[in-house]
């Protein structure tokens, strides 16, 4: 069996290797090409938009895929769209692996929106520590307010006129965040609800120090089957 594996998050690299070792599986995994040095997957991978969902298509029968599995990151709308839409059209089965989000805490601010995000954020503090990526920034470039920018590559402008960039690609440890958080004299943390473990240590260390955190809302999860694990999708595989 075929399976092309979208991918981009620690999710799709654990299940590109499992499916590596596992017998009758090839698999594909396909990255966006947005991060300079993507930490790739075991296995063969191909890099860069498909042309939207009726490329996508075209792609999926050109390459003989026999099933889909969406393990992109829970922001990527438009990727996830476009897998509905072209599996459909193809008769492809697609399954949506999807880590959870993160259970909210004491502290937390939960908008819909990275503008509503820099509206709640810019109303509890300062400086102001921004972890959702280099994409979006523009909600906050009008801001007069501090901002400590982390991301993996550096962001398009237009930024806040009054930003430090930090580039950076965790995991992250809590003494480490703790650290950063005290260097930086944050008053408020800003991030999306990614969900797992890689870059939560943020979030243990917000609540230590007391900070408030923004947390941006996951849009609506695509329409399709969705499991949580990478055990699921094998046994959906298998089925
Ligand atoms: N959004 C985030 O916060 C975030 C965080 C961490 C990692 N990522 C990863 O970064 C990638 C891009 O995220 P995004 O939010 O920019 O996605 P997006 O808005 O859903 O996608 C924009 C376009 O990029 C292309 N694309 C996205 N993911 C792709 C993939 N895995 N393989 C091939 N083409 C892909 C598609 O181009 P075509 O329409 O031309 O096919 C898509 O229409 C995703 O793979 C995602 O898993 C995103």
């Amino acid at each position: 069996m075929r399976v092309l594996v979208l991918g981009g998050t620690g999710e799709a690299r654990a299940l590109a290797a499992a499916l590596h070792e596992h017998p009758g599986h090839q698999v594909v995994s396909s990255l966006a090409g947005r991060v300079r040095e993507p930490r790739l997957p075991v296995g063969e991978v191909r890099v860069g938009g498909f042309g939207g969902p009726d490329r996508l298509a075209e792609w999926l029968v050109a390459h003989h895929v026999d099933a889909i599995v969406d393990a992109t990151h829970p922001f990527a709308e438009r990727i996830s769209a476009s897998a509905v839409l072209a599996a459909r059209a193809v008769g492809r089965p697609l399954l949506v692996l999807r880590r959870p989000g993160w259970t909210s805490r004491s502290g937390w601010h939960w908008v819909d929106s990275l503008d509503q995000a820099c509206a709640v954020a810019t109303s509890l503090g300062e400086r102001i520590f921004l972890t959702t990526g280099r994409q979006g920034l523009a909600a906050f470039a009008g801001s007069a307010r501090w901002f400590l920018v982390r991301c993996v590559d550096p962001p398009d402008p237009p930024l806040p006129a009054r930003a430090r960039l930090l580039l950076d690609r965790g995991p992250y440890t809590v003494d480490g965040e703790r650290a950063l958080l005290r260097e930086h004299r944050i008053d408020v943390l800003v991030t999306k609800d990614s969900g797992g473990s890689l870059t939560s240590a943020k979030l243990d260390a917000a609540e230590e120090v007391g900070l408030p955190v923004v947390v941006v809302r996951r849009p609506a999860p695509p329409d399709a089957a969705v499991v949580e694990s990478v055990d699921q999708v094998l046994a959906w595989l298998r089925r």
